[in-house]
């Protein structure tokens, strides 16, 4: 369920709050606050606020999440340099404004409060569909622009939903013709799974509403134009979006691409930043999604091994076929050997596997110690595999490969180059394929 009117209601009084404050300044009076309080203003406090008062269910069906300034200055500071008098500043998505809050800090100021908000005003721009949003994101970049000059009262004094008209309520991925204006894109955009649009030629059925907010950004921008984007991790990693990867290369510079982890204590999701240079894509460049250390390596674990899916879904799959012996992740103990003719069975129609063959928990988060936990399953009969476990069948049906795989596995630059390749909580059929075969694989 989207944030409803209901909700935001209980927020609107914290925005109002917001304005007296920013209203205060604008008459050229001391906010009444302390100094940690109103720093806070800019930085995260909007956020706890919403926190306070939305669940996180809704919150993320609305993908209302607030860029802490650690971030969104990370972001920045790769472009900083190219923000200036001339710049036009567009967060399409802009919530709170704490990406423009980020980037207004490298705008020029004037010595009059009054003419630097005018300035900034012609320079800023942002959309997001929440009334109250937008009103806070105005509030907080007057209390900003007051941080950077000595206040001064404005004649005729400005009225805080005055400042900054390019900031309004609106659909961001209409913003088209302010795209084509801007030389700066800031983008969080919401990260929901949305139905892919129509003609889109990256993906289908549902794909993140991220990858169609940046594919939206590349078709309006102006060659030439920066774009920073915080972007969920399954977007720079995941195979469903290599099409996605190839559109972005295809329209725009790719200039750096920085993994950066959790996006904050409180959202459940990896991110990453990238930044762009819109229409100077060079196919010839290999750009570098993720960049692992692999120099040790000799080959990829794809040369030794056949990786899939294990196709048992219990809840699906009813009590018919041809008893098998049955392995899923609960059941196998990490990093041994395990019979599988002494195990437990159950009836199975699909694909089986003849031992031996190696397991790897699908489940894996990046903060684990160990990403690819494994086990040897022997045996003689082909057994039914459980879906939350990989498969790694060897080419050459030989136990001793196995082993060397668990080598692999248990090496710490497999946990290393998989933190880099893939943050999601799910390892996937082509990471493990890609895996760096470690040579000489070290014990740690
Ligand atoms: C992840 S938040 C990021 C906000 C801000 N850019 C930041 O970095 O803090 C995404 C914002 O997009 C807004 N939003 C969702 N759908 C939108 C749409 N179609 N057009 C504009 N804004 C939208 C949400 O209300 C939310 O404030």
């Amino acid at each position: 369920m989207v944030i409803s009117r209901q909700l935001m209601a209980a927020y609107e009084p914290y925005v109002r709050s917001l304005e007296m404050l920013a209203g205060t300044v604008l008459n050229g009076r001391k906010p009444p606050i302390e100094e940690k309080d109103f720093a806070a203003l800019l930085d995260g406090h909007p956020g706890s606020r919403l926190r306070d008062l939305i669940p996180l269910a809704t919150r993320k069906a609305s993908g209302a999440f607030f860029t802490g300034s650690t971030l969104a200055s990370r972001a920045m500071d790769q472009i900083a340099h190219t923000i200036g008098p001339q710049s036009i500043l567009l967060d399409p998505t802009c919530g709170v404004g704490d990406l423009l809050v980020a980037a207004a800090r490298h705008l020029p100021v004037d010595v009059d409060l009054g003419v630097t908000i005018t300035k900034w005003g012609r320079q800023i721009h942002g959309f997001d569909i929440f009334p109250e949003f937008v009103r806070a994101a105005k509030a907080r970049l007057v209390l900003l622009a007051s941080t950077t000059n000595g206040s001064s009262a404005h004649e005729p004094a400005l009225n805080c939903p005055d400042t900054f008209p390019g900031l309004a309520v609106g659909d961001g991925i209409g913003a088209t013709v302010l795209a084509s204006r801007a030389s700066h894109i800031l983008l969080n955009p919401p990260y929901p799974r949305v139905p892919a649009p129509k003609g889109c030629a990256w993906g289908s059925g549902q794909v993140s509403q991220a990858a169609v907010f940046l594919d939206a950004c590349l078709e309006a921008a102006t060659p030439g134009a920066r774009i920073v984007a915080i972007l969920p991790d399954v977007l720079r990693t995941g195979s469903l979006y290599a099409r996605w990867r190839a559109m972005v290369e295809a329209r725009a510079g790719v200039d750096s691409v920085q993994v950066y982890g959790a996006f904050d204590a409180w959202a459940d999701v990896d991110v990453f930043v990238l930044h762009l240079i819109v229409g100077s894509g060079n196919p010839t460049v290999n750009v570098a999604w993720w960049r692992p250390a692999e120099a040790a390596a000799t080959g990829r674990v794809s040369e030794h091994f056949d990786v899939h899916v294990g196709p048992v879904v219990p809840h699906r799959h009813k009590g018919r076929g041809t008893w098998h012996p049955y392995v899923y992740a609960s059941r196998l103990p990490a990093w041994e050997e395990f019979e599988s003719d002494e195990s437990g069975k159950r009836r199975f129609v699909g694909r089986t596997f003849v031992p031996p063959f190696v397991t790897v928990r699908r489940t894996s988060a990046p903060r684990d110690q160990r990403r690819a936990v494994g086990t040897i399953v022997n045996g003689k009969r082909p057994v039914a595999v459980e879906n939350h476990l990989l498969v790694l069948v060897p080419r050459d049906s030989d136990l001793e490969r196995c082993h060397q795989l668990l080598t692999v596995l248990r090496d710490q630059r497999t946990s290393d180059w998989l933190n880099e390749r893939i943050r999601c909580r799910h390892l996937t059929v082509g990471a493990l394929r890609e895996l760096p075969w470690w040579s000489p694989p070290s014990e740690q």
